[in-house]
């Protein structure tokens, strides 16, 4: 199996799974504890069913949507994800790059292994994925960066205030640095083009917290950073604070209440997404999807709300916009594509969403996003 027999999430998954080693494909699918909430996620667009419109003169359709003042050409961006050097060698840059070539939206997280100011020599809206440290000059320094090199919006995840508990990667021994276990060194040992390719180019890094936190020699780890450097503390008025500081776009990822989603209004945020960090986090939490109608219907008129979980199809796209989210983010739809080849995979990645957007826009008799509405939609 090749790239150009990868025609939708399932084959780049199966691709994925064929050429990294287990523990890092782990990594990627896996989700906390039972892992129920990270399945539910995409289970949960079957809730409901499309009612098409037809003979409504749909040769010209147009995708694009305005979020948090950035122009997309299609309502699909790139949510941030951590460490994709680690799925392959091109890892930020690549899908930079494939988000310029389609002209949406991507994040970088915390955790990137590219520098912001790398990545920003790609054109189109760049997020910067936040995580809120303890140590409260770094977290100045690395908003001062963010501005200086020009991020066009800041996210702040607020879902993560502990890590989640990833079984999969306990069983594997994954974390930064590596502990593998021997079943997970033998594993590495037979996929060795993931090694060759790993150890053949530039160092694993993590730029953004370079002089700030030792990964490389083993003096942290990532769980460690997350239960030692993040700031369990951190509560609406540092917030607000940051909201002041940055002055610009600012965004909450991880939002899934009513109350926080009307307390992100109050403290000045122009847009929330609606995600409990592709099941990541908290097992046992809602879907976005199932939450999304409730949090538009309190906030929607006030801020954008956005959402991420589980999207794996057109259609899912265009279900959660018809209840009124403004765009939508994926994760391990673009994570599979780069580990299985690069910038070329997400380019096809998102090809591949772009042309079944369009598709489907057409078989509804819809001719503009702003068209779409719960009018859409029939729940079961
Ligand atoms: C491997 C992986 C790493 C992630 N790293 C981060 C991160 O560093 N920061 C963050 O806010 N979200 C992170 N996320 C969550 C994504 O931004 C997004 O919310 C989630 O992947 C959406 O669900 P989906 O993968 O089903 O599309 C990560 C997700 C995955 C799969």
């Amino acid at each position: 199996m090749r790239l150009e027999h990868c025609h939708n999430f399932h084959d780049f998954r199966k691709l994925a799974k064929r050429r990294l080693p287990r523990p890092i494909f782990d990594y990627i699918e896996g989700a906390a504890d039972d892992e129920a909430t990270f399945r539910r996620n995409t289970v949960s667009f079957e809730a409901c069913d499309l009612i098409p419109t037809v003979l409504a003169g749909v040769a010209e359709i147009d995708m694009s949507v305005t979020v948090m003042g950035q122009k997309l050409d299609m309502p699909v961006y790139c949510s941030p994800t951590a460490i994709q050097r680690l799925f392959h060698h091109e890892g930020e840059r690549a899908v930079a790059a494939a988000a310029e070539k389609h002209g949406t939206m991507f994040g970088v997280s915390t955790l990137g292994t590219a520098s912001l100011q790398e990545v920003r020599k790609h054109k189109g809206p760049q997020i910067y994925q936040f995580f809120f440290h303890k140590d409260r000059g770094l977290n100045q320094s690395m908003m001062q960066e963010a501005k200086r090199v020009g991020v066009d919006v800041m996210m702040l995840t607020v879902d993560s205030i502990t890590g989640g508990n990833r079984e999969r990667d306990k069983r594997s021994g994954f974390a930064i640095p590596f502990h593998l276990t021997l079943g997970s060194l033998v594993q590495f040992a037979i996929k060795p083009m993931w090694g060759i390719n790993y150890l053949t180019h530039e160092k694993f890094s993590l730029p953004q917290l370079d002089g700030h936190v030792d990964m490389g020699a083993g003096a942290m780890s990532i769980s460690r950073y997350f239960t030692e450097m993040l700031d369990p503390s951190m509560d609406w008025k540092d917030v607000e604070e940051m909201v002041k500081l940055w002055d610009g776009q600012f965004c909450l990822k991880g939002i899934m209440s009513v109350a926080d989603a009307r307390k992100a209004v109050d403290i000045g945020c122009s847009g929330i997404v609606v995600s409990n960090h592709g099941g990541r986090q908290l097992d046992g939490s809602r879907s976005p999807f199932d939450q999304l109608a409730e949090i538009v219907d309190a906030v929607g008129d006030k801020i954008d709300v956005l959402m991420d979980g589980g999207v794996q199809r057109g259609t899912h796209v265009l279900k959660a916009l018809s209840l009124g989210a403004k765009a939508v983010g994926i994760g391990r739809f673009y994570l599979y594509p780069l580990a299985v080849a690069g910038q070329a995979g997400v380019e096809r990645a998102l090809d591949l969403m772009k042309l079944e957007i369009a598709r489907d826009m057409r078989l509804m008799g819809c001719k503009s996003i702003a068209r779409l509405s719960r009018e859409n939609l029939r729940f079961r």
